[in-house]
């Protein structure tokens, strides 16, 4: 055989075992165990979610129909309220209504809530029923390291963390998003586990310095494809968070190039998309638990 034709087999068979080595992680897997327990923990139990959609934004109403699906699977109650247009006061009123409804046990912002201020809202929510885990008293809990009612992306990555059984204490772990619902908690949570953390965004210098020491990489930007060969090391660990619809798909931040480097991986969709929805089922739970213990 030629010098070139055998090199080129060699690639072959390289990318072929790099391929068969790295593991997708069937997050659609992960949740459906999860809804599975919730559902037996939650028996007997009178659980009902309030969630507050503007009706305008069309991913809303999906997404929100998604949720009333998976609460139906894990036999909660649910009310969806829907605003057709954004109202402080009303917004205001109905938030209320619902701390003040003994029968609610979970509140639920779908957001955008265009022309609201998120901060305000969720400061309304009653703390124990904060589902989201994003009212500034659990958000200052989890910082403590107390953490209860957390957010649900970041709960997510955490389970599929310890369902692949990865040890955080001691690892290099790489964030690629700090806004308030993903990065940030998530790197408090990190640091609650005594992982090294470095948290990047768009001002990050030079992103590739960063990720490419990653033991663990977390990414959530939005931008298809942004996390390539060049960006990681062979047998990384990476959780792809990160959503861009584009000509009817749904794409990933992290491209082939360095999936393939990868040992396991997270797929887009079907990987943290549906552990975050179980994460939050999870958090209607002990928010429940939290109120009855009362
Ligand atoms: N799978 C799920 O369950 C789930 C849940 C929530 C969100 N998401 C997805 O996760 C993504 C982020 O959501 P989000 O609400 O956190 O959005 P966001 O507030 O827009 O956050 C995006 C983050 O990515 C950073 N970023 C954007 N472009 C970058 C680049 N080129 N290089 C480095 N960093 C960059 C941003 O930095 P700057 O702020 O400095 O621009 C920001 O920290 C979206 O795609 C969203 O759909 C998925």
């Amino acid at each position: 055989m030629h010098h070139k034709e055998i090199e080129g087999n060699c690639t072959m068979h390289l990318f072929l075992l790099q391929f068969i080595l790295m593991r997708v992680i069937d997050g659609k897997k992960i949740a459906r165990e999860m809804e599975e327990e919730i559902r037996k923990k939650a028996e007997g139990k009178e659980i009902k979610i309030a969630t507050l959609v503007y009706e305008k934004n069309e991913e809303s109403v999906l997404f929100s129909k998604l949720k009333e699906k998976a609460f139906e699977r894990v036999g909660f109650e649910y009310e969806t309220i829907y605003f057709d247009r954004v109202d402080e006061k009303k917004i205001m009123e109905v938030i209320k209504k619902l701390n003040d409804d003994r029968k609610i046990t979970g509140i639920n912002i779908q957001l955008p809530m265009p022309g609201m201020d998120y901060k305000k809202m969720i400061e309304k929510v009653d703390v124990k029923k904060d589902i989201e885990g994003m009212h500034p008293f659990n958000v200052g809990n989890t910082l403590l390291g107390n953490e209860r009612l957390i957010p649900c992306t970041p709960k997510a990555v955490l389970r599929i963390i310890e369902h692949e059984g990865i040890e955080l204490q001691g690892k290099d772990v790489v964030v690629v998003n700090h806004s308030n619902i993903v990065g940030k908690p998530l790197s408090m949570l990190l640091l609650n586990r005594n992982a090294t953390v470095s948290v990047c965004h768009v001002y990050t210098k030079n992103l590739k310095d960063y990720t490419k020491k990653a033991d663990l990489l977390v990414t959530a930007t939005g931008v298809k494809w942004l996390i390539r060969e060049e960006h990681v090391r062979e047998g990384v660990i990476i959780i792809d968070a990160g959503i861009k619809k584009e000509g009817g798909k749904i794409y990933g931040d992290v491209h082939e190039s360095a999936a393939m480097k990868a040992k396991a991986i997270t797929p887009v969709p079907g990987g943290v998309g549906p552990v975050t929805i179980a994460s939050m089922l999870e958090n209607a739970l002990l928010a429940y638990e939290m109120q009855k213990s009362l």
